[in-house]
């Protein structure tokens, strides 16, 4: 990769202005799971050694404007918890009263800025933002891989005006993804699941040039069964996306696997009864994939020397709808293969079951590594790499 990592720079007395993803679930409690903000203790504590003043910034969820749900406090609790340092949390991401509490900090010390969502301006990858954030700054650090596939002002723009440089999270992902995935053993198969085909659809197709087989589950699987024909009953599936699903199938010639049973009942609270997929109850949705499919999806992944999986199978948070999703993962776990799991969701299963250690690779993105994964060019890293060049 051409762009430089920290280890290319001196930090020590400089304001590092650090990228990172701590889009994070939360309960009632605070942090629901913590590996986001796990992934970057590496790069947290280097800075701190080498006498840094460490200045964090990252989102939390999808706020319009401020949300006060959206702020960060627990999460700069739950930092403090792990590092077992103060963490000096700024109620704004810019301005005036942030100033001059990061101008207070000592090296060695970290803060954590507000919400960055709370600006419109970032999504918009706003260049007065970000020039605003990088008034704070001598050095800008992404170490948010999960978010590098945004094109926003804190991940993109703001690398005209700083020395940009990867933090160890966001170069292990891609390293450890690189290697697995250049040039993969084969056969080599994608799963994929998940709500939706419409964020995905691109993915899929570019993935489809890749893989040997893609086995599909989830609610997206409907959006491809209606578009072989079936009905689906009460199913969650994408209409406009029809005639996309059933293009993709045409071309790609028998790659793409649809499950042949799944559960059904009429509400996620019904009773779960088994279905084979061309006879739907016209007044029941699919909620997980069957038995069958389940078998034959796992004699395809036990001859898999490569795997990626991304998105779970069925609703998994709703216990009766979960086995779909946890045999594919203990099938994946045992394969002694290659295998890149992805996503919030997916990596949520697999804690569940205890298998996180069981994978060659577990990412901490969703969107970001399946853009990866299929070979598109994501903004924050083409940034990282312009910044070198300049
Ligand atoms: C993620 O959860 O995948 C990242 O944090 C990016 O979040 P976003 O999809 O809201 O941009």
């Amino acid at each position: 990769m051409a762009f430089r990592t920290l280890k290319d720079i001196n930090v020590s007395h400089k304001k590092v202005l650090v990228r990172v993803d701590f889009n994070v679930p939360l309960n009632s409690k605070g942090v629901e799971d913590n590996t986001r903000i796990r992934a970057a203790l590496p790069t947290i504590r280097y800075l701190r050694r080498n006498k840094a003043i460490v200045i964090l910034m990252t989102h939390l969820g999808r706020p319009k404007g401020v949300d006060d749900r959206l702020r960060l406090d627990s999460v700069a609790k739950e930092l403090s918890r792990l590092l077992k340092v103060k963490i000096h949390k700024v109620d704004d991401v810019i301005g005036e009263e942030a100033e001059q509490e990061i101008s207070e900090l000592r090296p060695g010390e970290v803060c954590l800025l507000e919400n960055l969502r709370f600006h419109i301006e970032e999504e918009k990858d706003d260049k007065d933002f970000a020039r605003s954030l990088a008034d704070f700054a001598d050095i800008y650090v992404n170490d948010a891989f999960a978010v590098s596939h945004r094109a926003h002002a804190s991940v993109h723009a703001i690398t005209k005006y700083l020395p940009s440089v990867a933090g160890f999270q966001l170069q292990k992902e891609i390293e450890m993804m690189d290697k697995i995935l250049h040039d993969p053993k084969r056969p080599y198969v994608a799963v994929m699941g998940g709500a939706k085909v419409s964020d995905k659809i691109e993915v899929i197709e570019k993935l489809l040039k890749k893989v040997d087989a893609l086995l599909i589950g989830g609610a997206m699987m409907f959006t491809f069964l209606k578009a072989t024909g079936l009905s689906v009953g009460k199913s969650r599936f994408e209409k406009d996306k029809v005639s996309i699903a059933k293009k993709l199938m045409k071309k790609t010639k028998g790659k793409i696997m649809l499950p042949t049973d799944c559960l059904v009942s009429t509400s996620p609270d019904g009773k779960p009864q088994l279905s084979d997929v061309r006879r739907i109850p016209s007044m029941m949705m699919g909620l997980d994939i069957g038995r069958e499919t389940v078998t034959i999806y796992s004699e395809i992944l036990r001859e898999a020397k490569t795997i990626v999986w991304n998105g779970p199978l069925g609703m998994f948070e709703v216990k009766k709808f979960a086995n779909g999703t946890n045999e594919i993962a203990r099938i994946i776990a045992k394969n002694r293969g290659k295998s890149v799991i992805g996503g919030g969701d997916t990596i949520d299963a697999i804690n569940k079951l205890k298998l996180g250690k069981r994978f060659t690779h577990v990412s901490t993105g969703g969107g970001a590594s399946l853009d990866f994964i299929a070979g598109k060019v994501l903004p924050g890293i083409k940034a990282l790499e312009e910044n070198f060049k300049r």
